[in-house]
């Protein structure tokens, strides 16, 4: 393609940042780059490799001529405009939780199931956060012995509610420090040295829907709805990469070792698992870093066919910003920066 226009939708935010970052180190094929946020920001610049680009309002007309527009601005804002975006010929690929249950959407990590990109309608959804890094490791697996059922706890890191997460997370630590009262607002509680069991809304069945993520986009993205899926997320006073300890139950038996050599060659994979030496994924490790790390590699001495292991990440990077500029990559690859039918999202 002789020009190539990038929209960066939510540019301002936490992870609309990092998709700048990444874009420009990947050095994306982009002719043009395009910052959007809400009004509260037009106006303001953005850094995108040596330049100050102006952010711009997003607003309904704002992708004609756009091809590709990675939106990162919250689900509202993306229900409300990816639409719009798709009806002008424009590729979406969308970090909210807006299109990923949509049969429409296919929901994609590169490493897990790009052949899904194929059937796109225009909007390609980016998993959540904790589903990409338990996929990216797990996916090896599942297609050499089978995975019945996978049990895992999560520890998130405070970056994934967006900037505001982080300035709570910062604020509440000086505050203690000081001795003055602290505030919360993105949170229910103190998150400051504490674990809260709570992310995203609590459904009717008690899960919350965070948990209820985990389940239902694995399924969508293994094709798979009998895996078992049972996952309790909790926020941790971290402010960036999530880390994950996964119990699964497989069909064939796999060793310990067996399993670490296989990891050690998967595509995103890095394993650092020699508990002799004190070695394993943390996520201060994970900051800044493109890999999903995994380590004590353990059987589970409980169940025949089964496996334990501690899974790392940076949520902002491969969690969000990375993946979705990965999608964009196989969306070109495969020559499918494309709307096969504008109308779909508008009916
Ligand atoms: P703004 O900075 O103008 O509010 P985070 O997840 O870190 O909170 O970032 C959210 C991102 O989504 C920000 O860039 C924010 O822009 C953007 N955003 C929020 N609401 C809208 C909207 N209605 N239209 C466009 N962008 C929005």
């Amino acid at each position: 393609m002789d020009k190539l226009t990038v929209a960066v939708c939510g540019a301002t935010g936490a992870v609309g940042r990092e998709m700048l970052e990444t874009l420009a180190q990947r050095d994306f094929p982009a002719t043009e780059v395009i910052p959007f946020a809400s009004a509260r920001s037009a106006g303001k610049t953005v850094k995108f490799k040596d330049q100050e680009l102006t952010v711009r309002e997003l607003k309904e007309d704002s992708f004609e001529g756009v091809d590709i527009a990675i939106f990162s601005a919250g689900g509202a804002t993306s229900t409300k405009f990816s639409p719009f975006a798709a009806h002008a010929g424009c590729v979406v690929v969308d970090n909210s939780a807006a299109w990923r249950m949509d049969d429409r959407c296919p929901l994609v990590v590169p490493e897990v199931n790009p052949e899904d990109l194929a059937w796109h309608n225009g909007i390609i959804a980016n998993p959540n956060c904790s589903t990409i890094q338990m996929l990216v490791a797990l996916k090896p697996i599942y297609d050499t012995v089978g995975i019945r059922r996978i049990v895992v706890s999560t520890y998130q890191a405070v970056s994934g509610t967006g900037q505001k997460g982080i300035n709570e997370l910062e604020k509440q630590v000086r505050d203690l420090f000081n001795q003055r009262d602290i505030e919360h607002k993105a949170y229910p509680y103190q998150i400051a040295f504490n674990c809260l069991p709570h992310i995203d809304i609590f459904l009717d069945n008690d899960y919350t829907k965070e948990e209820m993520k985990m389940v239902n986009e694995t399924r969508k993205m293994f094709h798979d709805d009998k895996i078992g899926v049972s996952a309790t997320c909790v926020r941790v006073p971290v402010f960036f990469g999530h880390g994950e300890s996964v119990n699964i139950e497989t069909e064939k038996k796999m060793t310990a070792k067996e399993c670490r050599v296989l990891l050690s060659q998967a595509p995103g994979v890095r394993v650092i698992d020699n508990p002799r030496e004190l070695l394993y994924p943390m996520p201060i490790m994970c900051a800044g870093q493109d890999d999903t790390m995994v380590g004590r590699i353990r059987e589970d001495e409980s169940i025949e066919n089964g496996l334990n292991m501690w899974i790392c990440a940076d949520n902002i990077r491969k969690g969000a910003a990375l993946n979705a500029v990965q999608i964009a990559e196989e969306l070109l690859r495969r020559d499918l920066v494309r709307v096969p039918d504008r109308n779909v999202f508008m009916k």
